[in-house]
């Protein structure tokens, strides 16, 4: 009996250890930073569609979301991360790791220029999202691969 109480004990703090560690997985961690990124956008989406009141705190948050994510999306991929985690990211992403890394640093520096300027009506969050969606794509075409 006292056997299985340690077993059991031993298998709960296998498996805490492993979801903790999936939580800071670099996988998970830049899938985050393209989550919140994706909710920014949304929510710049919601306004420039008209779903939502033109709101300047809520731009001026989408928008240093989206900086400060795509700053730190690119400090996500150390070299054994290229699998695991469902991941969804390009081998060519370390074959080019400068580029890519570029392109994440652009999308962020349009952000920040945005911010710096903020757009500040219903046709410029329209505009704006030209500017930042430009990246998305254009990213994801060459280091997201679709599984
Ligand atoms: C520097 C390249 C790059 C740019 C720029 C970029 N993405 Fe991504 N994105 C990726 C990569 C790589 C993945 C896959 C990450 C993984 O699964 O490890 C991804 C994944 C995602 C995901 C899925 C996240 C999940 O749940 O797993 C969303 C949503 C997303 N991107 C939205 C956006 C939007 C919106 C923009 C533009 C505002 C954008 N991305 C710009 C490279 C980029």
């Amino acid at each position: 009996m006292k056997k299985n109480y340690l077993i059991a004990g031993a298998l709960a703090l296998c498996l805490g250890a492993g979801s903790v560690m999936a939580q800071d997985a670099p996988q998970m961690l830049r899938q985050d930073d393209m989550k919140a990124i994706g909710q920014a956008m949304g929510q710049l989406g919601a306004i420039a569609k008209g779903q939502k009141d033109y709101d300047p705190v809520v731009v001026e948050g989408a928008l240093s979301s989206i900086a400060d994510h795509a700053k730190d999306f690119p400090t996500h991929f150390p070299p054994d991360s290229k699998t695991g985690n469902d991941t969804e990211a390009s081998p060519a992403i370390w074959e080019n790791m400068d580029d890519f890394t570029g392109r994440a640093d652009k999308l962020a520096a349009d952000a920040t220029a945005l911010l710096a300027d903020l757009p500040a009506n219903q046709a410029a969050v329209g505009k704006a999202m030209q500017t930042l969606g430009a990246n998305c794509g254009s990213c994801h075409e060459i280091y997201r691969a679709k599984n």
